[in-house]
């Protein structure tokens, strides 16, 4: 590639709205060799890219030197955001720290699926944006689907206003249950010990009362915890209005909540949320999602308020390893 250029290609299947492109594919035409060639690119056209995300949502860069943790590491940082760090988040996924930017995606069995969500929008503190690395794709399955938020809730505003009038107005609380020890068979079954960074359980209620959570302790020992109010919906600086919420993967991924959607998710008010209401929203979502067709040493620059992701299930005897790094800007 030329000092300036972006070698945008296009792949099957990606949404086109208006001006923008879902998701963007960029491909290095094989001259850019090094690491320091890339990081020196990345700050050269860093602010086009960044245009580029906040308008498409998600960007696909594909044929770039990347074949490890550390390297993806090396690349992810030549942006330059702040990182977000596993250790510091409540995110309820187990995974692996590979460097402290690092780390696995999650360690959920290949069976389970994960279903579409912004990044930590069930807590507090969110990241605003997720490099993902695939290492080594999966022989069948396992791509990343991707949704953009902002047109999956322009359609739902359109087919229910009053629905869409609620999840403004009132915001969301979510109650999830934190068990004592990590479960690696869970898509959410990191302890309450690690999710909180504490050791013991006056130091894990002086953490969720700082937080603005209220919790009870279970008798297996786990923490069942419910957030302080959190948004449904964030508008953005150009008016985009996101559906920034983890609703669809507790909907459907998370146990038991799709026989009784109150246990896990309510509107701000306590008040239920209607399961039509759901329903829709994960159909909806089908229409505006694209699944990144990992290859191996693809890196997707996914904008967390913009686009939501998630897992698809995946087999054969390949180890899939997609890394993650978290950024706050
Ligand atoms: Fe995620």
């Amino acid at each position: 590639m030329s000092e300036q250029a972006i070698n945008y290609v296009d792949v099957p299947h990606q949404l086109k709205s208006g001006d923008s492109v879902f998701p963007r594919v960029v491909l290095n035409d094989g001259s850019l060799q090094t690491l320091d060639e890339c990081a020196a690119w990345i700050e050269q056209n860093k602010a086009a890219l960044e245009a580029e995300l906040k308008e498409s949502g998600a960007i696909l860069f594909r044929g770039f030197p990347l074949n490890s943790a550390e390297t993806f590491d090396e690349f992810s940082n030549a942006f330059g955001y702040p990182n977000f760090t596993y250790k510091e988040s409540l995110s309820n996924a187990v995974r692996i720290n590979f460097t402290e930017r690092v780390f696995t995606a999650n360690e959920a069995p290949k069976h389970v699926e994960i279903f579409l969500h912004h990044e930590m929008a069930q807590t507090p503190i969110s990241p605003s944006k997720v490099f993902f690395f695939c290492k080594t794709a999966a022989d069948e399955g396992g791509a990343t689907p991707i949704c953009r938020s902002d047109l999956l809730f322009a359609e739902l505003k359109a087919q229910q206003p009053a629905l869409a009038q609620d999840f403004i107005n009132k915001g969301l609380k979510y109650t999830t249950h934190m068990p004592s020890e990590n479960d690696v068979n869970s898509g959410q079954g990191r302890s309450w010990k690690s999710t909180l960074s504490v050791e013991s359980q006056a130091e894990a209620e002086a953490k969720l009362k700082e937080l603005g959570y209220s919790w009870k302790w279970t008798e297996d020992g786990g923490l069942r915890a419910t957030t302080p109010v959190l948004p449904a919906v964030v508008k953005l600086e150009n008016g985009k209005e996101v559906f920034y919420n983890q609703l669809i993967a507790a909907f459907m991924g998370w146990k038991g909540v799709r026989e009784n959607p109150s246990s896990a998710i309510t509107f701000g008010d306590g008040s239920a949320i209607p399961v039509e209401g759901l329903q829709l929203a994960t159909d909806l979502a089908k229409d505006y999602t694209f699944d990144l067709p990992w290859q191996d040493g693809d890196v997707a620059l996914v904008d967390n308020y913009m686009s939501m992701h998630g897992r698809r299930s995946y087999s054969g005897e390949r180890k899939r390893e997609v890394l993650v790094a978290l950024a706050m800007d």
